[in-house]
């Protein structure tokens, strides 16, 4: 009896002790995480409530993120705050604000976040790749190289024009054989996007039949799947959850795959490579790597090669070929659109001859309805994360070194102070009184500053050489039986026109 009572004590204690011990444990972890949530500085930018450990994660709906970034820009302004965990994040909405912080203070906003999620791709403190690498000497190199290669383009014997020219011609012989039936244009124009991606980087086209292309492009819809949501989310804020066995292959398996068929393509460059036939963009990174040490600490390293050049086509391929799908569903939706844009490509270079970029400055109003799509069609809605390079101030508030800022570049290209009809699809936006083609300072959506898109030439080529070289030959109409098409979009890092059928009736 004696022992019971003792052994009871002994357990009440116990409980005693181990609830004091939970109390003081819950206690210290909430004094924690409001210490670090806890904004230490005046003329922080405004937000929603942060709740413990979470912090503002519920607000948001990452799934279309930028539809959630439109309220809190009516609620709180131009400049607000969000908590991804213990990760500060500020979002710049509106022209002015985007302009004042990419253009006026460049260097400070031209730093990216670390994403811990790509580090089983190979990504690390020497190999960076460009777009998620951090701002500093060696992005710099990697950048101006492959800017000044995409350039210059001097290796192979085609200009980058004749190529995307070529490859306009192949995409429409594959539109002519679907012989005027209904059918999905989004496979065949990502195949001649990522064609000209391929033979640009790696030396290669596939046809638009073949089996192992199909699949790598459906690996890399995939791939851009796996990057939105809330996990994603949190596995980047919470990196120690990467750590658990068989995580980051089971989020991200399309992105692994993806990057094991770049493997391949590059080993069979390291092969081939011979200094005195260069191929590709590939060859052109092998013979700077070959440059010894030197160029391996300016970055020229066998890992960055497989980074930079998956960096071309993941930002090179679906951004340009959503907008093209945009492009022709904005044609379905706006017949009397389309037949002015037919009307000046007859006039200007007539129904035989090829469009080239020369033909583009004599012709306005298409190049008006191909940056009205660039607005409209919205595709990069939230931009890529920046992350502050040093303590700065955007419109009077003051955002601290390493904070991860979002530029709403929906917010600049819908932005109802500089657009006469921000929600509608009015190539007017792009021209003046006398029709000439005008292009307004807000139209950001290849970003601004240190960062932006290095691929515009080339996004601006296609477009303009895709877009025409099809027109010229077809007129685009719904298909009878189907339904008129959705004109929001769907939201995977890109914002994409949901599927819809197409016929293509020959001019
Ligand atoms: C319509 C087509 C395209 C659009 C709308 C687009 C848009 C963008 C945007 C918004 C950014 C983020 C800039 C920032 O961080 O502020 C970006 C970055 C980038 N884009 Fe594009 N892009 C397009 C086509 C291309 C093409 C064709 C290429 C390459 C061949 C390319 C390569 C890149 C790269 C490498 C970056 C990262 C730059 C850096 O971090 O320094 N893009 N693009």
């Amino acid at each position: 009896m004696a022992l019971a009572l003792w052994l009871g004590s002994l357990l009440s204690s116990c409980w005693q002790n181990l609830s004091i011990l939970g109390v003081f444990l819950t206690v210290f972890t909430l004094v924690l995480d409001f210490m670090k949530r806890r904004k230490k500085w005046s003329r922080y930018p405004p937000g929603p409530v942060s709740l413990p450990f979470i912090g503002t994660m519920l607000h948001v709906d990452f799934r279309r993120p930028h539809v959630s970034f439109r309220q809190f820009h009516k609620k709180f302004g131009n400049v607000f705050n969000l908590q991804n965990c213990w990760t500060n994040v500020v979002v710049l909405n509106g022209y002015q604000t985007v302009k004042d912080a990419l253009v006026h203070k460049s260097e400070d906003f031209a730093d990216r976040p670390y994403f811990p999620v790509y580090e089983h791709l190979g990504y690390g403190s020497k190999s960076e790749g460009i777009i998620v690498a951090k701002y500093g000497p060696i992005w710099k190199e990697l950048r101006r190289f492959t800017l000044s290669t995409l350039r210059n383009f001097g290796m192979g014997k085609k200009s980058l024009e004749e190529r995307v020219t070529e490859e306009a011609g192949f995409l429409c012989s594959a539109v002519e054989s679907e012989e005027g039936k209904p059918f999905d244009l989004r496979f065949l124009v990502n195949n001649a996007v990522c064609n000209v991606i391929c033979t640009t980087v790696y030396g290669e086209r596939f046809n638009y039949g073949d089996e192992t292309f199909k699949m790598m492009l459906h690996l890399f819809e995939s791939s851009l799947n796996e990057e939105t949501g809330f996990l994603p989310q949190l596995l980047n804020v919470l990196p120690i959850l990467l750590r658990i066995p068989g995580v980051p292959q089971m989020v991200f398996r399309g992105q692994k795959v993806f990057m094991d068929f770049i493997d391949v393509l590059i080993e069979k460059h390291m092969e081939t490579w011979n200094p005195a036939h260069i191929r590709d963009f590939t060859d052109v990174f092998l013979t700077e790597m070959k440059k010894g040490k030197e160029a391996e600490e300016r970055g020229f390293n066998y890992n960055n090669l497989r980074l930079v050049t998956a960096d071309l086509f993941i930002a090179g391929s679906e951004t340009t070929s959503t907008t093209l799908r945009w492009a022709f569903l904005y044609m379905l939706l706006h017949p009397e659109i389309q037949s002015k844009v037919q009307a000046e490509i007859d006039k200007v270079i007539g129904k035989e001859k090829p469009p080239t970029m020369k033909d583009q400055v004599s012709m306005p109003y298409t190049n008006a309805v191909i940056h009205e799509v660039q607005r409209c069609g919205d595709i990069v809605p939230v931009g890529l994360p920046h992350m502050t390079y040093r303590d700065t101030e955007v419109q009077g508030f003051f955002i601290p070194k390493g904070t991860t800022v979002i530029t709403n570049l929906s917010s600049v290209l819908k932005d109802e102070t500089v657009w006469e009809k921000p929600n509608e699809f009015y190539p007017e936006h792009f021209l003046d009184a006398n029709g000439q083609f005008v292009k307004p300072e807000a139209f950001l959506p290849f970003s601004a500053g240190r960062r932006a898109c290095p691929g515009e030439q080339l996004a601006r080529m296609e477009l303009f050489i895709f877009f025409t070289t099809l027109m010229q030959k077809f007129t685009f109409a719904l298909p009878e039986d189907q339904p008129r098409p959705w004109e929001d979009g769907h939201f995977a890092l890109t914002n994409a026109p949901h599927p819809y059928l197409i016929r293509a009736v020959p001019r």
